[in-house]
């Protein structure tokens, strides 16, 4: 049997269900914040993430995807969203748009070669949004919001927002020499990796996986303390901004991030779910005014934020929230001979278009058997479409749980159901005008009613 690829999952049931309410939830979302939706292509010049993401990063040195393509160009799956978005802007020349700053979204798989563990996969799908062409600490501020928005609106309560600064080139570079300086003494300690990155990029030692618990690491110069007072005004500003909109957060100068491109803002989103272990970061994201412009586009400030699907989905499942998910369906349509079973496909057409949820039989089961399948789905109603009755044009229905049954004229089965499973809109459809706008009463096509409720009464 041929497995799929560790760190790879496939997704279906009721899971499948939570992914794509989650997708939902982020679409209504960005309509709000009014950022339009954006795809990229999954994989990229090998060059944009060694320049964009960073040479030194794990991401690039460890865990990248690269593979050289029948025309033997150098091609990378994408690890992440940010650096493709940059190129697709600078490509489409989309610093020229009236519309500023560019306010985008998106929402697919990534790829990581990393040591398969609870959340923390090597097929990864993550939503990031992005601002282009904004240096107004608002628009950090705005970022952090829609991002604790996504899971407060998906039901998550426990969240934590760290929030650091690392400043700009020149409080950055500060910020390396006394890293540099203070780790240098101590650096035999340190595993191999940390000492390649000492002097190429100390910063990376602060989220070593393997040193995570040196107390030499623990107790390493902080960044806002290399903050110059720009820098330091501009971190402040971010702040009050959050204040202004509620947001709760909490000042974490240990949160540098593991790609190269950020300055100033960088905050991580923590999910404080029992059971979630150490992969327990939602999303993250920062301020990046410096990528645009490496990768030859125009000087642009930027700033955005991602959130892997799975951590999300994850989390939701720990914390028990109750999701307003489908699982019932309105209609199961039994038959046993081929005339009956004729008929279905015709009503199941007809009730599909006019929006009811309907489902019947495809294996030839007999009636008992089908009748356990429409409980297995949940189905609200169950209707056994036997000849006699549709030779009077009327079926039997039944309400599966309270098992009352009515004889119905088929001529009015859609208003039946309407007014069972959709109380609310039926009410409404019978005050006086439809919901195409044309009276009641009034013959009319448009809108899958057909003609006026109280007239077919
Ligand atoms: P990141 O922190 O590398 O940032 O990834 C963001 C989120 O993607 C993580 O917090 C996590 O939820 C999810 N994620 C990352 N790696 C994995 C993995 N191996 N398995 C499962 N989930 C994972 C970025 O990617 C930046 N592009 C964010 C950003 C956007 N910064 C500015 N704009």
């Amino acid at each position: 049997m041929i497995q799929r690829q560790k760190g790879c999952h496939d997704i279906y049931g009721r899971e499948a269900k939570v992914w794509k309410y989650i997708d939902q939830v982020i679409d209504a979302l960005m309509e709000k914040y009014n950022y339009t939706y954006m795809r990229t292509p999954i994989f990229e010049a090998t060059e944009l993430f060694h320049r964009g993401v960073g040479e030194t990063t794990d991401i690039v040195t460890k865990e990248s995807y690269d593979f050289e393509d029948k025309g033997g160009r150098k091609i990378t799956l994408r690890p992440e969203g940010t650096a493709g978005i940059v190129r697709a802007y600078i490509e489409n020349k989309m610093y020229g748009d009236p519309n500023q700053p560019v306010k985008v979204y998106y929402n697919g798989t990534m790829y990581r070669y990393e040591r398969p563990q609870s959340g923390r996969d090597r097929e990864l799908t993550q939503f990031g949004m992005e601002i282009l062409g904004s240096d107004d600490p608002f628009s950090d501020a705005e970022i952090i919001s829609a991002a604790v928005n996504l899971y407060k609106m998906l039901g998550l309560k426990e969240i934590k927002v760290n929030l650091n600064s690392l400043g700009d080139n020149a409080s950055r570079e500060a910020y390396r020499k006394a890293l540099v300086e203070y780790f240098k003494p101590h650096i035999k300690d340190f595993c191999e990796d940390c000492q390649e990155r000492l002097e190429k990029n100390p910063l990376r030692i602060l989220d070593c996986k393997v040193d995570q618990e040196n107390e030499i690491l623990k107790n390493a110069p902080k960044t806002l303390d290399y903050l110059n007072e720009e820098s330091r005004d501009r971190f402040e500003k971010v702040q009050e901004f959050l204040d202004i909109m509620q947001i709760d957060y909490s000042i974490n100068p240990n949160i540098v991030r593991g790609l190269d491109y950020y300055n100033h803002t960088v905050f991580e989103i923590e999910a404080k779910v029992e059971g979630f272990g150490s992969n327990n970061v939602l999303g993250g994201g920062g301020r990046y005014n410096g990528l645009v412009n490496q990768l030859d586009g125009p000087e642009t400030p930027c700033v955005g934020f991602a959130t892997g699907i799975g951590r999300l989905a994850m989390a939701i499942e720990l914390e028990q929230v109750k999701l307003p998910i489908v699982e019932d369906i309105d209609l199961f349509l039994l038959y046993v001979n081929d005339d009956e079973k004729k008929y279905a496909a015709y009503l199941a057409q007809e009730l599909r278009l006019a929006g009811f949820i309907v489902d019947t039989e495809y294996t030839g089961r007999g009636l008992k058997a089908q009748f356990k399948q429409a409980d297995r789905l949940n189905a609200k109603f169950t209707c056994v479409l036997n000849s006699e009755d549709l030779n009077n044009n009327e079926v039997h229905i039944k309400n599966n749980q309270t098992k009352e049954e009515d004889i119905i004229s088929l001529d009015v089965l859609i208003y039946y159901l309407d007014e069972k499973i959709n109380a609310g809109m039926a009410e409404d459809f019978m005050e006086g005008e439809c919901e195409c706008g044309h009276h009641h009463g009034e013959e009319h096509e448009c809108c899958g009613h057909g003609h006026c409720h109280h007239e077919e009464e």
